[in-house]
């Protein structure tokens, strides 16, 4: 079966070869999946994309006109696709749900740990024979409040790894987690419990019109005073703005984030010899409490691995079975 394999870059397709046994003949797209590009899955059934591909109304009406019947997303969140209406069209879509959560959660912690003990900057200071320590006061994390918003296979790995430290955990979620109760004395909260009580919060929710800047103004006026916010699930669960004008008042006094909501035209690219438009993201760029990674949160042999074979399994499901769209 011939495959375009869209936004490729170079580990996709070691990964993706590394697990393909000649069944598949899989063309590696260096270009995202837009209007402009769809021609490129011509006389194909299936494709399969990334996180910053789109897969709204129109571009999926495209799709469906040059036969495209299948779309298996190589991560595990599917916002970017409009599910309802490929249902419509009778296109099917696959992701991976689950390829190591473990990935995320430990960069979560590598983000909460390198912010509280001031890495990047200590790292700097030592590269320049600058041994004063004056500037790089952290705070023990045993003991600490955190607070998980999303308690799903990252949230509850997240729980485990914050347990070890000698945190207590409050989680929010629509869903209740025993065996995070059970195992890591985590207590279930109402959302604004959660904000007006943690020391540290980490979302871990899907994007959806339920969790779509469920990081406010609001939100942040409740939390306390010189809190640390990591966001590696997506960009547009916290109100950028919102964010930066709590880290200008102090309110939020470290935030991590791997996850941009206006990243689709930044990230993944090296635009270092480009010229920067993006106010917003240089704002964040500013500030020496803010750590950002460019989505790479999934970034591990094993997370990359996990993905190829979920992906193969998929094109090789579709080929056999040819399911249809209600059958998902
Ligand atoms: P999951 O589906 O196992 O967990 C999500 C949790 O969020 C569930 O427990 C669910 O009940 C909860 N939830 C859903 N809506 C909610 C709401 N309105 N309020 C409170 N809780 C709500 O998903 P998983 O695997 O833990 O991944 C979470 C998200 O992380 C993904 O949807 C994806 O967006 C993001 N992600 C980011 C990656 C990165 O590289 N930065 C890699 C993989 C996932």
């Amino acid at each position: 079966m011939k495959i375009a394999v869209y936004s490729t870059k170079s580990y996709d397709k070691q990964y993706l070869q590394s697990c393909n046994t000649n069944k598949h003949s899989l063309i590696f797209l260096e270009e995202a999946l837009s209007l402009d590009t769809v021609s490129l899955a011509k006389e194909m059934q299936v494709i399969s994309i990334f996180v910053n591909d789109d897969g709204s109304e129109l571009v999926l009406k495209a799709l469906k006109e040059i036969g495209i019947k299948h779309i298996a997303i190589r991560g595990a969140g599917y916002d970017q696709v409009d599910l309802l209406c490929a249902q419509k069209l009778g296109i099917t879509v696959s992701h991976v749900p689950k390829y190591s959560p473990y990935a995320i959660a430990e960069h979560v912690v590598t983000l909460m740990m390198a912010l509280n003990r001031k890495i990047v900057r200590a790292n700097k200071k030592v590269e320049g024979y600058n041994f004063n320590l004056d500037d790089l006061i952290g705070f023990d994390l045993n003991e600490k409040k955190v607070g998980i918003i999303g308690c799903g296979k990252i949230g509850a790995i997240v729980a485990k790894i914050v347990h070890g430290f000698g945190c207590s955990i409050l989680v929010y979620d629509t869903v209740r987690n025993e065996e995070v109760i059970k195992q890591y004395q985590a207590e279930y909260c109402n959302l604004d419990y959660l904000l007006e009580n943690s020391d540290v919060i980490t979302l871990h929710t899907p994007l959806n019109e339920d969790t779509r800047h469920l990081i406010d103004k609001t939100a942040i006026d409740k939390m306390k005073k010189g809190v640390m916010l990591i966001n590696t699930c997506r960009g547009a669960v916290v109100d950028t703005q919102a964010v930066i004008d709590g880290l200008d008042n102090g309110k939020i006094a470290y935030f991590g984030m791997d996850v941009y909501e206006y990243e689709k035209s930044l990230f993944f690219k090296d635009h270092s010899k480009d010229a920067h438009s993006d106010t917003l993201f240089a704002r964040l760029l500013n500030f020496e409490n803010v750590l950002i990674t460019g989505h790479q949160a999934f970034l591990t042999d094993n997370a990359l691995s996990n993905i190829a074979q979920t992906t193969m399994d998929s094109f090789d499901a579709w080929s056999v079975n040819k399911f249809s769209a209600t059958e998902l």
